[in-house]
Order: C-alpha cells, then structure tokens, then sequence
C-alpha cells in the first residue's frame, strides 16, 4: 500500500496567507497541516509515500525532506496547473503502479488515526476474494455535517451501500459529505482517465468514484469517528487549532520569568521566552518567540521566532515571524509569515483580522 498525499492546489479559501504559502503548511498548534497527515500514513504501515506539489512545491518540499523523520521515502510529483484531485492520480499513475494506495488531502485534519481504515478495506477485499465474492476496488469516509453543498457527498441506500456520489450539490441527498481520505485499488486509474472535467474545470475525484459505481465496482464506506475537518477557511482553521490544543501536553523547555504566570494547558517551546505576562492555556508558545507584557489567552497559537509586546492575544493562530506591539486585544484572528501589527495610540478594544505574509497594520 501506499500513500499518495495532496499538496498542491491554490488555497483560495485562505487568501491572503496563501497567496504566498501554501495551505497545508498553515501551523496547527504549531505544526504544519501536512504532517498530521504524514504522521498518520506513518502510523498505518505505510512507507512510501508520493506528495503532488504545485506552484509552492519549493517551500512544501523545504518543510518535508525526504520524509525519513517519520520514516516514510517520500517522492515529490509535480503538478502543472490545479486541474483537480483526480488529476493528481493521473499525474502519480507511474510512482503509483499497480499497487494499492491511500489518498490523503493535505488539508484535512482528522484526530483518529487511519490504522483501522486501512486495515478494515484490506481485510474485507481479502475475505471478500476467499468467499469469491465481489472485493470493493475503495472505500471512502464520511462525516455528518450541517452543510453539505460544500463538500462531495454520499447517497446510502438502506443496507449502507454506497450508491451515489454528487460534488458539491445545491441540493444534497444526504449530509454524509465525503473525508478528503479515500482507499484505492488500480481500477481507480480507468476512472480518473475516463471522466471529464467539471463545471469547476476540475476532474472530480468524486465523479471518479462515481464512475467506478457505475460500471458495476463496488465501493465500500466507513463514517469518520473523532474530529474532521478540512481546514481550508480560518474559521475552520482556528476550530482546528482550538481542538488540537485541548490534548496537548503541557510543558516548559522555554524561559519563563518570576513576574509571569503559567495556567492550565501551555506548552512553552525551546528558546521561547515569556516575560511579565500571563499565558493561560491551551495554548502554544514557539520556538525562540517572544511574549513580554502581554496576555495569550486561551486557544492561542503562536509560531516561531515571534514578538507579542504589551498586547492581548485570545483564539488565534499567529504563523512564523510575526510582530504583535500595542495591541489592546486581538481576537479569533489569524496572523500570516512575517506580519507586523502595531499601534501608536488607543483605539478600539478588539480586532478581528485575517492577515497575508509580509502585511503590516499601523493602527495609528
Ligand atoms: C474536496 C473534494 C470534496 C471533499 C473535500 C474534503 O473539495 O472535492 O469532495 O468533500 O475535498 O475536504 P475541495 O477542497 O476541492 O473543494
């Protein structure tokens, strides 16, 4: 089996931090989407690994390596144009082969691992083949959720079979929207090279699966158990974070001075200093980051190599480099590469902002 991993795709939900970064480095509690992923196609067996690439390929590939730190030989696949996620199995059809795969959006974040997904698809096309019976050539994941119309989605008929799939429908025949995690054998490739694009220009993995559905394979489903989401959108993103945090465990490898105040759930990383302030958890403090006078409230992550000066910060995510000086309160926010935000003068008490890299915001 092995794992083929999305990275590439513009992340145009997340504009302006992902007109210059890409999406699925986005830190969750201080660390990138991606490797929740590359963690969990570890964790599962799987050891090689291909990961599409587009137009931020340099930085993905910077951040990634050759991926031996999970253990996993990583092999980066180049695509030209975000021509849609069953475009990226035709772009991986040679690193890919004959085998078995595991197809994993790098912008979706799941808390159960994928083990028993993995281990429930291989054992039924197993047993399935011993019995003569028919194996499912994938299996898809679903989660319940309020707004189906933005996802793909299943259509169950009343045993649970899988009978229909639609892209994001105006009117959704259920509200099983599909996991961006889905099981592969190679009758996958006579799909994605049979379907045409859709009305978003795109080859539609959904419309692949539904093909396979329609030339009489048959397609297995599991529904999600913990937390999905994908994190393409900042309200999602700080949900994300904010659930992330909650099971972190909390320690101390940074410098906390005798003024300041630890509560609850923080995590103080190496070379972080935290200097007459209070930072009360869950909450994250990056390597070699500063915090003096201020306040981190709860569901906070703050990056590397970070200033946050006489300022209060509650329910955000600040991304590497980011200056934060005089800030009354900033609130659900999120904080791209290398931003300054300052301000002279008193002014309103809270914020709300969504932040590109290399922005600035003088509040004067
Ligand atoms: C893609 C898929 C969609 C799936 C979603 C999960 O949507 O097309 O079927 O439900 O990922 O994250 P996109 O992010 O491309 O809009």
């Amino acid at each position: 089996m092995k794992g083929l991993v999305l990275a590439g795709g513009s992340g145009t939900r997340l504009r302006p931090i992902t007109s210059t970064s890409a999406k699925q480095l986005v830190p969750v509690a201080n660390k990138p989407i991606l490797f929740y992923g590359l963690e969990s196609l570890a964790e599962s067996g799987i050891r090689e690994v291909g990961i599409i690439v587009g137009d931020t390929a340099e930085e993905v590939s910077a951040a990634v390596g050759d991926g031996k730190r999970w253990g996993l030989d990583v092999t980066y696949l180049p695509q030209a144009a975000p021509l849609g996620l069953a475009h990226c199995v035709l772009v991986a059809r040679d690193f890919l082969g004959g085998d078995d795969f595991v197809m994993y959006l790098g912008d979706n974040l799941l808390t159960q691992g994928i083990d028993g997904f993995v281990e429930a698809f291989e054992t039924e096309r197993g047993s399935a083949r011993a019995a003569g019976r028919q194996p499912p050539v994938a299996q898809i994941l679903l989660a319940r959720v309020p707004d189906p119309h933005r996802f793909g989605v299943a259509e169950l008929d009343a045993s649970g079979r899988v009978v229909r799939l639609v892209e994001k429908p105006v009117d959704p025949p259920s509200d099983l929207a599909l996991v961006g995690v889905y099981l592969f054998d190679s009758t996958i490739h006579q799909a994605v090279a049979a379907i045409r694009p859709s009305a978003r220009g795109e080859l539609e993995i959904t419309d692949a699966i539904q093909w396979l559905l329609e030339n009489g394979h048959r397609v297995n489903s599991q529904v999600v158990q913990g937390y999905w989401k994908d994190l393409g959108q900042r309200e999602a993103l700080l949900e994300g974070n904010r659930l992330v945090l909650e099971s972190v465990e909390p320690r101390v490898e940074g410098l906390v001075d005798a003024e300041s105040r630890l509560e609850g759930r923080v995590v103080v990383e190496q070379g972080a200093r935290i200097v007459r302030s209070v930072v009360r958890g869950p909450a994250i403090v990056g390597e070699g980051s500063v915090v003096e006078d201020s306040f981190v409230g709860p569901f906070t992550s703050i990056y590397r190599d970070c200033r946050i000066v006489r300022s209060e910060i509650e329910h955000s995510v600040v991304m590497a480099s980011a200056t934060i000086v005089d800030i009354g309160r900033l609130v659900d926010s999120l904080i791209g590469n290398r931003v300054t935000v300052a301000r002279n003068e008193q002014r309103p008490k809270a914020l709300r902002l969504m932040l590109g890299d290399h922005s600035r915001v003088d509040l004067a």
